[in-house]
């Protein structure tokens, strides 16, 4: 297996209702995980592009958090209507989706 240019980890954390940390299950991270793997079947973009579940990531008030290395670029309250611009712009392309990366204080 090839090493892919870029891995993706995109937060799948559940915790129980009520939890004051919240969680991004809680808030469609099972959802933008399926998009981003329909994504890379549709593209053919196992080589290229690496997607990973993840544990909590850290700042969970802004999930769906999602992780791009070897960038260290957090993208923030990701739904899946954004996987195909975040996988066109940044994974295939290299540019940043500036509207959903999370600022210098967060990340
Ligand atoms: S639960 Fe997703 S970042 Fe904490």
């Amino acid at each position: 297996m090839a090493r892919p240019d870029r891995n993706v980890f995109v937060c799948a954390q559940q915790r129980p209702p009520g939890h004051p940390r919240g969680c991004c299950a809680a808030v469609g991270g099972q959802a933008v995980l399926q998009a981003f793997w329909k994504e890379q079947q549709a593209r053919q973009a196992y080589e290229q592009v690496g997607i990973t579940y993840s544990g909590c990531l850290g700042p969970c008030d802004g999930g769906v958090n999602v992780l791009v290395f070897p960038d260290s670029v957090l993208y923030q309250r990701v739904k899946p209507e954004d996987v195909p611009e975040i996988f066109e712009k940044h994974l295939i392309g290299g540019e940043v989706v500036a509207r959903l990366a999370a600022s210098g204080g967060t990340w």
